[in-house]
């Protein structure tokens, strides 16, 4: 007898493999473009995760917050679901063998992040939280025995039968095909930051399971809304540059230009601390004027140990960042739009679910809060699995099969164009006439990841007052 119908998860990150987790009993497959924590954005977010966990704080601030970060544009059920969920997310990585950073008496330590009225962001390892929630998830995952796991494989087609989505094209690194059914498939593939010429995403994350998804007929939304990190530490042709995180801001680093004057004094009350979207166009402009450094000296001795990850970057580049200001610049970080979900995760298409950095249920509205996307991630990514765990395989049908393949991928030097097009048109700072002129330059161009930033360009274009992190000079 054959086993039954898996739930298949294409993308092991946080969102992945929490849903992975949460649909126990039933069996998962979960298909990765890489092995373990590799390739997976998560594994690199050094913020931590928001939750109003500390004396006073109340989930209805963390909401405030949120809603005041997105501009208004969020969806309020599901800032609730996520605010009112965070603790328990916390306790729930605690189980899976998460440690949270404490202090000498035992509190968890509550670190500050730009657009947070406190200090309500839990880390683990400093500044390596994304990396040890993907270790303990990892290893929670390769002892569950519902799931199986498969790597080195990129999802490139979904298969439909009447309609449903009941399968997904396989295609390994060799050129080999194959097709694998499932009960439901659920997208967790991350973000679009790999579209981009810097990004502090992987550059596995450019959207694949965002056209994937769109080439078979679901619904897409809030595409122009692309979060960029203002300090992602600058390296002259690297795509994918390491993060110089917020919270070293939040430590009391400042952002200075080629001369050594504060960049963030008088532009915004907050300084520093200002809104992400705020400060990522101020260091965008400085990096053309001469440069965007964050001076972060005043930690001393103690900056190894509260931003190891930040550290070992700066030290593998011969920047000693006790005694030498970082050099940095803004990066494509986060996608508030992507595949319109509900709030449980079912996309437009039956069958077809979709959870993470690749879903878009609103919760972020125009512009997300710093240390809301891990937790995005666990809330919704255990949300789905829980709503799937009774799901029945699907029954034999006599009906036809349906292949939706994704279109072929961009050539080298036409990704390379793209990227720097997207940066460009698409950054922190944006105009018509450009996005006009980028517009006509990705219709001629072949690959998916044209079709897919005609999109982002044409929903960027449509929305002609900024919003959030969409700022349109015009
Ligand atoms: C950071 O550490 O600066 C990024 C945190 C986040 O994106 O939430």
């Amino acid at each position: 007898m054959n086993a039954p119908d898996p739930v298949l998860i294409v993308g092991g990150g946080i969102a992945g493999l929490s849903a992975a987790l949460g649909v126990a009993p039933t069996p998962v497959l979960v298909l990765s473009r890489a092995q373990g924590v590799k390739g997976a954005a998560s594994a690199m977010a050094q913020g931590g995760i928001a939750a109003a966990i500390g004396e006073g704080d109340h989930p209805a601030d963390h909401a405030r917050d949120t809603c005041v970060a997105g501009s208004h544009h969020n969806d309020l059920a599901m800032v609730d679901i996520l605010t009112q969920s965070a603790v328990d997310a916390v306790h729930w990585l605690e189980q899976q063998g998460v440690v949270f950073d404490r202090d000498a008496e035992g509190r968890l330590q509550l670190g500050r992040e730009g657009g947070h009225d406190r200090s309500r962001i839990v880390h683990a390892g400093g500044d390596a939280t994304g990396a040890k929630v993907m270790q303990a998830l990892v290893a929670a995952a390769r002892s569950a025995p519902h799931i199986q796991r498969r790597a080195d494989v990129d999802v490139d087609g979904l298969v439909l039968r009447d309609g449903r989505v009941c399968g997904v094209c396989l295609l390994e690194a060799d050129g080999t095909r194959s097709v694998v059914h499932g009960r439901a498939v659920i997208l967790a593939t991350g973000g679009i930051g790999g579209l981009f010429a810097q990004t502090s995403n992987p550059a596995d994350a450019d959207g694949s399971g965002l056209a994937l998804a769109i080439q078979a007929g679901a619904a897409a939304r809030d595409l122009e809304f692309v979060q960029f990190h203002p300090t992602a530490l600058a390296i002259p042709g690297v795509h994918s540059l390491p993060l110089v995180t917020e919270a070293l801001r939040g430590a009391g680093a400042r952002l200075l230009d080629e001369v050594g004057n504060s960049l963030m004094d008088g532009v915004h009350p907050l300084a520093d601390l200002a809104p992400r979207d705020v400060v990522a166009r101020r260091v965008w402009r400085a990096c053309r004027e001469g440069g965007a450094w964050l001076d972060a000296h005043m930690l001393g001795a103690s900056f190894p140990k509260q931003f190891p990850t930040v550290f070992q970057a700066c030290m593998a580049r011969g920047i000693d960042p006790r005694v030498q200001p970082i050099p940095v610049t803004p990066a494509a970080h986060f996608h508030m739009g992507g595949v319109a979900t509900d709030a449980e995760g079912r996309t437009s298409l039956p069958g077809l679910y979709a959870v993470g950095e690749v879903a878009c249920n609103g919760v972020h509205g125009a512009n997300r809060l710093a240390s809301n996307s891990l937790l995005e991630g666990v809330v919704c990514g255990r949300r789905l699995g829980q709503l799937l765990r009774d799901m029945p395989p699907a029954e034999a049908a006599e009906s036809h099969y349906q292949v939706l393949r994704r279109k072929p991928s961009l050539d080298a030097a036409s990704l390379l164009h793209l990227r720097d097009l997207m940066m460009q048109t698409m950054g922190p700072v944006r105009s018509g006439a450009a996005m006009h002129a980028a517009l006509a330059d990705c219709a001629a161009m072949d690959g998916w990841q044209g079709t897919l930033a005609q999109m982002m360009l044409q929903a960027a274009i449509a929305r002609q007052q900024s919003l959030g992190a969409h700022y349109r000079v015009d």
